[in-house]
Order: C-alpha cells, then structure tokens, then sequence
C-alpha cells in the first residue's frame, strides 16, 4: 500500500512535536518560519503552526495533506500545504530561509545540502531517517553516523542513534 492509500483509510491525527523533540520543546522559536518535508498527515506542522511559526509543509501524498489542512482547521491555524514529489528535488515554492526545518522519518541523502543551505543563522535542523542502528538493516536505512557526517558543520546539539532510528538536532552556526 502507498502513502497516499494509507492516508486515505486514515484519520486526522494530533499536533505534535517530532518526537526527537519531547522534551526539548523549547529549542523550537516562537515565531519565525518554519519547513516541514514529508510532512505527513502534518501533526507535526500544525503544531509548529500553533506554535507561532509560519510553516510550509511538503508531501506527496495528497490524502496526507487534506488531513493536514482538515487538522489545521480544527486547530485554528493556518500551513502552506505543498503537493510535490521529492524525488525531483524540492519545489521551486520553498524558497528563502527557514528558522526551523522539520524532516522526520523520510530519508533522502541527496537533499541533505539543500537543508542546510536552507536555515537561517541559528536556524534549526530536526532529523529523524530510519537506521540500521539497532535493527536488522535494509536499503532504506541510514548507515551508522550518516546524520552526524552530512551535518557536522552545524552546532551538533542532540546526536541518537538506537532501535532503527537515527536523530540529529543541529543549528546552523
Ligand atoms: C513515514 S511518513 C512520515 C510522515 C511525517 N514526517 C511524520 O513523521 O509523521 C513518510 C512520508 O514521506 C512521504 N514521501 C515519501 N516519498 C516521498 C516523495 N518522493 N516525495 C514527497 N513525499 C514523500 C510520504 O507521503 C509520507 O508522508
């Protein structure tokens, strides 16, 4: 089954932080912009919506985005839904600079310079790939320290690998 598919026999989920997040909530500014990519059924963009921030979120699926927007309705806030493919790189409608950008649980090595070249001074870069960490391995998997290379050039501030998922939390210097 697709993403599109599983979203469509979905419901609307709940704002949320990306989970590398609990409990770091803070690290994350009040206003500002904000980038979501493979943003999902977008609980995560919703809730950096509430938070203040004016967010873009990018998915392909287009039944990932009506929950999104369904969600941003109920909640009261308003995100730039993006329908776009990945594969082709991101869209020329994310442009300028992003105070935080959101990637969780999509992993595409190619787009690792283009986040970075994405933030603002200080802006912060959340990360969450599947890894062979604590798993049995697969081709979707990150390898061992791949967030940790592509990224070391930022302000490395939280570094976890365990239980097939890797997570890097950086803020560009
Ligand atoms: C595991 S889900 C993660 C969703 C969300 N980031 C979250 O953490 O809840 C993976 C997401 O990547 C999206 N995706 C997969 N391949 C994509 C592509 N080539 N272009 C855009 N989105 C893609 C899927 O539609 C899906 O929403």
């Amino acid at each position: 089954m697709d993403w599109n598919d599983r979203f469509a026999a979905s419901t609307v989920g709940r704002p949320g932080p990306p989970s590398v997040l609990v409990g770091r909530e803070d690290l994350v500014p009040t206003s500002g912009r904000a980038l979501d990519v493979a943003c999902g059924r977008g609980t995560v963009a919703v809730w950096l919506a509430a938070r203040g921030l004016a967010v873009d979120a990018v998915d392909a699926a287009p039944a990932g985005l009506a929950l999104g927007r369904e969600l941003a309705g109920a909640e009261g806030v308003s995100v730039r839904w993006i329908e776009a493919d990945l594969d082709d790189g991101l869209p020329v409608t994310v442009s300028g600079r992003y105070d935080v950008l959101v990637c969780q649980r999509f992993r595409d090595p190619l787009l690792y310079p283009t986040f970075a070249g994405l933030l603002t001074p200080g802006g912060l870069l959340v990360m969450t790939v599947l890894s062979t960490v604590g798993d049995t391995g697969g081709r979707f998997r990150a390898a061992p320290g791949e967030l940790r290379a592509a990224f070391d050039h930022l302000d490395v501030l939280v570094d976890e690998e365990a239980d097939g998922e890797a997570h890097l939390v950086a803020r560009l210097r």
